[in-house]
């Protein structure tokens, strides 16, 4: 059987920040449901790799396709509505909104897609049930302790059902039980709605999680290696 067309597809990409490199001529694939480490050093290009293929930054060469369609290709507004609609983002830290509660957090990407308020509303504590952060809806983010806050933000990525999710050293700020919860919840998510992942780390414990894992050096990807 012939091996199927990936979901999204990066080859050859190249990208400078003023005379600082950080991508030379990386190439990845990631399948339908597929969990795809990518590790590396820091510096190593992880996070501008993430940004090309989620659509944030355009590469200066190379080519991202997503489920058929170049996103080098697309103008910028519908860029956005598939950032909105297909994919899910996942940072470090800090990415909720202090300002808002952290229901209307969650809420806030099925607003953006038209969604009226009760109903996103209700979907947001649905997710936020359902990664355990209950009880906490109305507070500020910055009430939340660091694995909460997380969970919130994996909720937020989660909650318009997009097909692929980006997250970028999403346990890099929190202690290893806050974590594994936020890791556990991630993939268990992921696997059950078959929606695809990359996810950057440099644990390896973490990278233990996905179905294969992808290395930048310097830029470009330097090894492949499948789990058995
Ligand atoms: N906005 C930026 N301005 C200047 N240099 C940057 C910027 N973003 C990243 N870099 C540089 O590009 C290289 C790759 O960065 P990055 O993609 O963040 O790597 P990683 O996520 O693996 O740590 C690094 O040398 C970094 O300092
Ligand atoms: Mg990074």
């Amino acid at each position: 059987m012939s091996r199927p067309v990936p979901l999204l597809t990066a080859g050859g990409l190249t990208k400078a920040h003023g005379r600082t490199t950080a991508l030379r001529g990386a190439s990845v694939e990631l399948h339908t449901g597929e969990i795809l480490a990518v590790t590396g050093a820091s510096g190593s290009g992880k996070s501008t790799l993430l940004h090309c293929l989620a659509g944030i930054v355009r590469p200066d060469a190379g080519s991202v396709t997503y489920d058929g369609r170049r996103l080098e290709g697309l103008p910028e507004k519908r860029l956005s509505e598939l950032r909105r609609t297909e994919f899910g983002v996942v940072f470090q830290f800090g990415q909720l909104i202090p300002e808002l509660t952290v229901l209307d957090n969650v809420a806030l990407p099925l607003l953006l897609a038209g969604t009226d308020r009760a109903g996103a509303r209700a979907r947001a504590g649905q997710w936020l049930e359902r990664f355990g952060v209950r009880g906490q809806e109305d507070l500020r983010p910055g009430e939340l302790s660091g694995g909460q806050a997380q969970r919130a933000a994996l909720a937020r990525a989660l909650v318009t059902g997009p097909r692929v999710v980006f997250a970028d050293e999403p346990t890099g700020a929190l202690d290893s039980l806050a974590g594994e919860q936020v890791m556990t919840a991630l993939i268990h998510t992921a696997r059950e709605s078959g929606t695809a992942v990359l996810l950057i780390t440099h644990d390896a414990q973490v990278a233990a999680y996905a179905d294969r894992e992808v290395r930048l050096r310097d830029g470009a990807v330097a090894a492949l290696g499948v789990k058995a």
